[in-house]
């Protein structure tokens, strides 16, 4: 990584007054020391399109942010907004606002003046920034706060003036990094809707950093989900629920039971029995990959049937536990070796308890990746009219 040169080469053409700059990213690379925070990632924003960076921690989602804004300067690829590309110009010239977990507010200046900060590094008029300054605090409903200073607000009065400093400047593009992470859960759900609300009204380009998958699926028109430095899948929030594009994204997100086969594990014939709460056979109706190392079986809670009595073509399973997540009961049970987590029956069962699961390889969704994790394809459908049980007993079922 490098610092960002100061010296613009094209800064007034990268400086748009559109509020929906598209955003292209290549094969980007950027390394610290030995890490590689995030590896050759690809990736298209469109304009006013809402765009979350969904992760765990360490998976590459700030450096990705933070290369789009400039701060960070990236070993390979190119960064594009519009069609000029940014790649090396620095982050004032590149006309995004940006807000931060932290609401970095200037503690010594008032509302307005912390608002309108952004401008004088612009050398906008006086009379001008003042008329934008309300304008911004206006659009996050804080024009009565404009003379408070940052400690006489609440911490999502505080958020929300950050939001009004990042509009000021009225920018193409929107960035966010956790913006709402030190929030209570009320008002995250209130601003994530404000801001989701703003964003639309004034259709601009926004990528929204989280690992809060509620937080990226209420909000986004499109979740990117990363890995490891890599982008492993991505989709409406719609579709990553109902079929995630890797088996990293069936982990990560909802609450799907995952059955990785190895390669060998899988017959020249495609037929698969003996996957937990699944007795009777079915058969893969394509051949696996050639470049395929694993195969998943995704299964999602919906699809997983859950009962407190013996039931045809159910598997006895062990209650470990239950937990409310206020919409739902769920219990995580164990069938065999392998851990699921299903919606409880009504009975409610408690730890120690039987219960029977089953599903059906209809709603399976199935996933092939090569050894380091690409996904050569997902989505394939099953068939599940296979008359005679295969021979194949799986070994290495790893459920989750
Ligand atoms: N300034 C830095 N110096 C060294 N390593 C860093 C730096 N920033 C991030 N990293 C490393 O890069 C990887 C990605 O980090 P980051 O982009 O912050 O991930 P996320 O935002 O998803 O938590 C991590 O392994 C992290 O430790
Ligand atoms: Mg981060």
């Amino acid at each position: 990584m490098r610092l960002p040169q100061n010296s613009p080469s094209s800064a007034e053409s990268a400086t748009t007054t559109t509020r929906s700059a598209p955003v292209t990213v290549e094969g980007l690379t950027v390394r610290y020391g030995d890490t590689h925070a995030i590896r050759n990632v690809d990736l298209k924003v469109k304009p006013g399109e809402f765009v979350s960076l969904l992760g765990p921690s360490g998976s590459g989602k700030t450096t990705l942010l933070r290369s789009v804004a400039g701060f960070v300067i990236p070993d390979s690829g190119r960064i594009l907004m519009g069609d000029d590309d940014v790649t090396r110009l620095p982050p004032r010239y590149r006309n995004f606002g940006m807000v931060f977990q932290r609401y970095a507010l200037f503690p010594h200046m008032r509302v307005a003046d912390n608002v309108a900060s952004g401008l004088k590094t612009r050398r906008v008029p006086k009379a001008q920034a003042k008329d934008l300054g309300a304008e911004a605090l206006a659009l996050v409903g804080l024009t009565a706060e404009a003379r408070r200073y940052p400690e006489q607000l609440s911490g999502g009065q505080q958020q929300r003036v950050a939001l009004a400093r990042a509009m000021v400047i009225k920018p193409s593009l929107l960035l966010m990094d956790e913006p709402l992470g030190a929030l209570d859960l009320r008002l995250r759900q209130q601003l994530q809707a404000d801001i989701r609300a703003l964003q639309q009204r004034l259709s601009i380009t926004a990528i929204y950093v989280t690992h809060d998958q509620e937080e990226a699926f209420s909000m986004s028109d499109r979740v990117v989900v990363m890995n490891a430095g890599r982008i492993s899948c991505q989709g409406t929030p719609e579709e990553l629920y109902s079929s995630p594009g890797s088996s990293f994204a069936a982990s990560f997100v909802g609450h799907n039971t995952v059955f990785s086969l190895g390669r060998a594990d899988v017959p020249a014939d495609g037929t698969i029995a003996g996957l937990p709460g699944q007795e009777r056979p079915f058969r893969l109706t394509e051949p696996v990959a050639a470049d395929t190392s694993s195969v998943h079986f995704v299964v999602g809670i919906d699809h997983i049937r859950c009962y407190d009595h013996p039931a045809p073509h159910a598997e006895e399973a062990t209650v470990l536990g239950r937990r409310f997540t206020g919409l739902n009961e769920l219990v995580t049970v164990q069938v065999r070796d392998t851990i699921m987590t299903v919606l409880a029956p009504a009975s409610g069962p408690e730890a120690g308890d039987r219960v029977y699961i089953s599903w059906d390889p209809g709603d399976l969704h199935v996933i092939e990746e090569t050894a380091d994790g690409s996904v050569v394809r997902a989505g394939r459908a099953v068939d599940s009219s296979v008359a005679s049980p295969g021979n194949s007993s799986p070994r290495a079922v790893v459920g989750q």
